[in-house]
């Protein structure tokens, strides 16, 4: 048994991607298995940088890839990404992933268009449909690749869906069943090669001592019954996600790596205790580039939040940290948050009910800024005393190790302590 699953442990985007890329390494496997094309993995090797939206990491060291029944696949986009990527993909895709039709995006965005509270969603018709696969009117990745059942599902459910869209939003769809039908019949022709059972494979692979790496999308506090709902996705980006995701049993992960950025960052709308605004935020959201890497968003940008983590840690069971962005920091002064006050209550968790945590007041413990090259780090060592003091805070808080640490975009700039 050797299973590996990295997750993000606060809003996504903790630089997952780069964290699988380096694990990879040492994979024969790598899968995703919940979320869809609203994700984006930058990878940079020797400079050259790799967007990834549906396609595992793994890809880019060549490694043999899945993409498992719980994702949310639009064809459009792999189409496009596997065109854009020059080596040969060994892929397989499991028959019951769930299939994004354009439908599905027009109501995401007339959706977050129509509403008052909007979730600021990257429109890639995730919610929409998750929603349908939960109402059983979705269609799946062996409904793609057969061409009589596509058109019969399409024509079954077009109608209803322009429909509803008409009436309640005044945006029909632009396109016609017909025109829909041809085009996606088109892509599975295309993709009916990649056909493969997930679950059966990698259970076989584990069976046969192979490593197979998980590779989460989004972050824990995204988690649809986790997260701060209902500012989350419609998924589980949470450890437990694997198991419904890749269908395999929870007792097949050995490791739970956690990917925690050195500070916190969220896109879209919701809660956000340790946000920070004016020229802080900016400085950093400059140094650690944090614009959407799928919607180029700017991102909003805070302080590393201790009740989040320790709250991530009972979400996901952590078996250690992968910690990045740590160069962003250099020569900011630095806080970290330790504790939430509510009313006469100090709380060291991540309260569930928003409303509680509008009413917190965030109690801080303050660090010296610190100063590294990151050329000149070679291993833990060499890192001064006071990022070793910053890192270790945030072992002794969450009774999780940190065993990677990354500061640089590049594979390189990645140290195991
Ligand atoms: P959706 O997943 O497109 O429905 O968006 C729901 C929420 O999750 C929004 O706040 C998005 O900004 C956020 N979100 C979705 N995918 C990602 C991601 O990969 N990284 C960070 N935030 C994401």
């Amino acid at each position: 048994m050797s299973g590996t699953v990295v997750i993000g442990s606060q809003f996504g985007d903790e630089g997952k991607g780069k964290i699988t890329d380096f694990l990879a390494e040492a994979a024969d496997i790598v899968v995703r298995y919940q979320g869809g094309n609203n994700a984006g993995h930058t990878i940079v090797i020797n400079e050259k940088t790799f967007k990834l939206n549906n396609l595992p990491s793994g890809v880019i060291q060549g490694k043999k890839v899945m993409i498992a029944a719980g994702v949310v696949l639009d064809p459009r986009n792999l189409e496009k990404e596997i065109n854009a990527f020059e080596q040969e993909i060994d892929m397989i895709i499991d028959p019951r992933t769930h299939i994004i039709m354009p439908w599905h995006c027009v109501l995401d965005s007339a959706m977050e268009e129509a509403s008052k509270n909007s979730i600021g969603t990257t429109k890639r018709g995730i919610g929409p449909c998750y929603a349908d696969k939960a109402l059983r009117k979705g269609i799946r990745f062996e409904d793609l690749i057969n061409e009589n059942r596509l058109k019969e599902k399409i024509n079954e459910i077009f109608p209803e869906k322009n429909r509803a869209l008409e009436l309640v939003y005044s945006t029909p769809m632009n396109m016609t069943a017909e025109e829909i039908f041809n085009q996606y019949n088109e892509l599975g022709k295309k993709f009916s090669k990649y056909l493969g059972d997930v679950s059966f494979e990698i259970s076989n692979a584990l069976d046969d001592g192979e490593k197979v790496l998980f590779e989460g999308a989004q972050g824990t506090f995204l988690d649809n019954d986790f997260g701060t709902y209902p500012f989350v996705t419609s998924s589980h980006p949470i450890s437990g996600g694997v198991a419904t995701g890749a269908g395999i049993s929870i007792n097949r992960i050995e490791k739970i790596i956690g990917v925690i950025k050195a500070y916190t960052t969220r896109v879209g709308e919701g809660p956000f205790p340790t946000e920070l605004q004016g020229n802080m935020a900016e400085l950093i959201r400059k140094q650690g580039n944090e614009y959407g890497t799928t919607t180029g968003r700017p991102r909003r940008v805070g302080l590393l939040d201790l009740p989040m983590m320790r709250t991530s840690v009972r979400f996901n069971g952590f078996t250690e940290w992968a910690l990045t962005k740590l160069d962003v920091l250099r020569k900011i002064p630095l806080s970290i948050a330790t504790s939430y006050k509510i009313g006469n209550k100090k709380i060291q968790f991540f309260p569930y009910s928003s409303d509680s945590l509008e009413k917190a007041e965030i109690e801080y413990k303050d660090f010296k800024p610190f100063d590294f090259e990151p050329e000149n780090i070679v291993s833990y060592d060499d890192f001064p005393k006071e990022v070793k003091n910053y890192l270790e805070f945030i072992e002794k808080e969450t009774k999780v190790p940190i065993k990677i640490i990354s500061f640089g975009p590049d594979r390189k700039d990645t140290v195991l302590k």
